[in-house]
């Protein structure tokens, strides 16, 4: 009886793939295969979960090979009447206090968008407390100064990271800028202009704070997500960052994403409470795109020096740091992609 069923076992999983199978049998990267599964959930091929292990039957080649000749098909169709350079997006994650989260989740959404086929690039611009490269395990050999200081390539500053993601360490040196001359700006606009027109996405950890270089890279950005907890001297001081950057002109969609919850409940009072003083204090509309839940996976992906999106992608954590991924792509205004945001930037600083 024993004997059978671990036969059977057997058979079947000679049936099943990885996606690391999948991915050699179709001549797919992986990442291509989840960007599939975003666009074509509902005829994409069936998963099955055995252990932690998502596995797919041996027909999913056929139907993935399908559904990539469809993709392409359709691409060529697709007028192509936008000529003008493609900008990425720009997308800045602050909050009013330290300690919230900000750092691990704008690394981590950089490795979800990677996944989902987006060239992500995280620039670490946290002026106190410039720590991606820990939480991701990289040692940067230089920063975004050493183009203006040592006339380094953009190329040789970002360092490739987990997934492929591209990580700009040590942008505080950006700020540098407001002092730096006329030749040493352009320098740095070409750098800068290059990375967005290579990029799709680019996540800017701008450090917490109302200090000025914070303000700076809001102003920049495209979007702006609020990283708040339910404490409520989080919710306090995020609500004083807001009417700062709002007395300034506000004129671009800003969400909130509510770290280390426990329940659903508890991250929908606190988004309702913070929209709602935004709203009526503020006139300033900001729309929650999702909730991190208080995780030790976080804490022990750190001490592997791992970002936990790659230490473990199936713990809770992980899967809400997908969602706010493929919510943030649903949102995705094609306006903003043809001027870019990094220019704007130079430019206000003249
Ligand atoms: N969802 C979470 N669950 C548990 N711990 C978390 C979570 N998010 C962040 N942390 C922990 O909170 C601390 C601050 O995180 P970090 O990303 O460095 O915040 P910030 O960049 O805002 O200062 C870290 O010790 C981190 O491990
Ligand atoms: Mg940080």
């Amino acid at each position: 009886m024993f004997r059978k069923s671990k036969t059977r076992q057997k058979i079947i999983m000679n049936h099943l793939l990885t996606i690391a199978d999948l991915s050699e049998q179709t001549n797919l990267e992986e990442s291509r295969i989840r960007f599939y599964e975003s666009e074509y959930i509902a005829e994409f091929p069936k998963k099955i979960l055995h252990g932690d292990i998502y596995f797919f039957h041996k027909q999913a080649v056929n139907l993935l090979k399908e559904i990539h000749n469809r993709h392409c098909k359709n691409d060529l169709k697709k007028p192509k009447k936008n000529i003008k350079k493609k900008f990425a997006r720009v997308i800045a994650v602050t909050s009013g206090k330290g300690g919230v989260g900000k750092t691990n989740l704008a690394l981590n959404l950089a490795i979800e968008f990677q996944r989902l086929g987006k060239m992500t690039i995280v620039m670490d611009a946290d002026l106190g407390m410039a720590n991606i490269h820990l939480l991701s395990g990289i040692q940067p050999l230089y920063s975004i100064k050493d183009i203006v200081d040592t006339e380094h390539s953009i190329s040789d500053v970002i360092v490739e990271g987990p997934e492929g993601i591209g990580i700009i360490p040590g942008c505080s040196g950006v700020v540098a800028l407001a002092d730096s001359t006329k030749y040493e700006r352009k320098q740095m606009l070409n750098a800068l202009e290059s990375v967005e027109a290579s990029a799709d996405i680019i996540i800017v950890d701008t450090g917490a704070g109302m200090n000025a270089n914070v303000r700076d890279f809001l102003r920049t950005a495209d979007e702006i997500i609020f990283v708040i907890t339910p404490d409520i001297t989080s919710l306090a001081d995020a609500y004083g960052l807001l009417k700062a950057i709002c007395n300034e002109g506000l004129d671009k969609p800003v969400y909130s994403v509510i770290n280390m919850v426990h329940t659903l409940r508890q991250s929908a009072d606190t988004a309702q409470r913070f929209s709602g003083s935004t709203k009526h204090f503020l006139n300033c509309e900001v729309t929650n795109i999702g909730y991190l839940l208080k995780d030790q996976t976080v804490t022990a992906a750190t001490s592997h020096r791992k970002p936990y999106t790659v230490f473990d992608p199936n713990a809770r954590v992980s899967k809400n740091t997908q969602n706010i991924a493929l919510t943030l792509l649903k949102q995705e205004d094609p306006k903003i992609k043809f001027s870019s945001a990094f220019s704007r930037y130079i430019k206000m600083l003249k």
